[in-house]
């Protein structure tokens, strides 16, 4: 039975960490504030000559360097972004062009926070069904480019980052790699949290806007619910997870998710203190952090989750 097992993982961040004192110095707002409703102390923000591909380009080659691959034998690339170098051609073609893989498939996946899931499970899809064999999955974005920096309600809750992982197609006896994935869309939510701009109505990048509390009331029942569904999919229980790996929007969200379905707090990878929200590259950044050290080794079953704009959600059952 072919399966997509997770060879290797890396990340990469931008040099310059803001503080949450550093905000408040230009912004109404304040460290213990970000603190107690966030769970953030700092982010990293893009520099100069920082990009979302730049950022991808240097998680996968440390996701290829901790899979002991070259570039060469890669023969797919699913980059998820909401904030892309370019309208087009896709960040995954600059990638590719960087890493010297020309020829084989390379595109970007929309899902905002959801993205790096969506892109997992096409590129599983993609290798289960024999178009690939080795896959890198990346979640690379630079929010700080869509703040609106005078907003304080959204301009404290993200950062920038990526984070990338190499998928194998491997023939075995089906009880390693990515068991199972299920993925979800609610369009009616839009207005709940989206970019006021883009190509094709303003002619403008626009800025993130964002009703907070709405967020985060979907935000828990909706994960709680597609986290209950992938479990019983699978056919385990909630006790046999070893751990999480959750979209790093709110230490709430990850709290409240994690009460309601009975998983202990120890169990949850949790790095929204060091990075703040990431969009899709947070997932892929709190795994890699976790295999660096050391809690997530070989054997373990993993569950991935996140939850974004569109509304979009998803989650993902790995066995490492
Ligand atoms: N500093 C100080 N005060 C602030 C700030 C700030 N940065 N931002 C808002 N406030 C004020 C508000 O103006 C409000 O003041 P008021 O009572 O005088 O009107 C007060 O704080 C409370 O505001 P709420 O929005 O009710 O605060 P809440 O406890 O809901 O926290 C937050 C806001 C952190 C945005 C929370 O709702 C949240 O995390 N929501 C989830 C949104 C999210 O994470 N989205 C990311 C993308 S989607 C995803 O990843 C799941």
């Amino acid at each position: 039975m072919i399966r997509s097992v997770i060879r290797g993982a890396g990340s990469a961040l931008p040099q310059r960490i803001v503080t949450n004192d550093e905000l408040a110095a230009q912004l109404d707002t304040s460290d213990e504030w970000i603190v107690e409703r966030t769970g953030i102390r700092q982010r990293h923000i893009a520099g100069e000559g920082e990009t979302t591909s730049t950022l991808a380009i240097e998680a996968a080659r440390a996701a290829l360097d901790d899979a002991g691959i070259d570039a060469s034998e890669i023969d797919l690339i699913v980059l998820a972004t909401a904030t892309p170098d370019n309208t087009f051609p896709a960040t995954a073609t600059k990638v590719q062009a960087a890493l010297g893989c020309n020829g084989c498939p390379a595109f970007d996946v929309a899902a905002v926070c959801s993205g790096f899931l969506y892109a997992m499970s096409t590129a599983d899809a993609m290798l289960v069904s024999g178009q690939a064999t080795r896959a890198l999955v990346i979640g690379a974005e630079t929010f700080s480019r869509i703040l609106d920096w005078e907003d304080r309600t959204t301009a404290v809750l993200f950062g920038d980052g990526a984070g990338a992982i190499v998928l194998e197609a491997q023939d075995g006896d089906g009880t390693r790699g990515i068991l199972t994935s299920q993925l979800h869309a609610d369009g009616a939510q839009h207005d709940l949290l989206y970019v006021d701009g883009g190509p094709s109505t303003t002619q403008t990048v626009g800025h993130l806007r964002m009703k907070g509390r709405e967020v985060f009331r979907h935000a828990v029942g909706n994960l709680a619910q597609v986290l209950r569904d992938v479990v019983a999919k699978a056919g385990i229980e909630i006790s046999d997870i070893d751990w999480v790996v959750p979209h790093q929007a709110n230490i709430r969200i990850l709290e409240g998710t994690a009460k309601k379905l009975g998983l202990p707090p120890e169990k949850v990878i949790v790095t929204v203190d060091r990075h703040a929200n990431t969009s899709a590259a947070s997932v892929p950044l709190a795994f890699a952090a976790a295999r660096a050290d050391g809690r997530i080794k070989q054997g373990d079953l993993v569950l991935f989750e996140a939850m974004g704009g569109g509304f979009t959600w998803g989650a993902s059952l790995v066995r490492m």
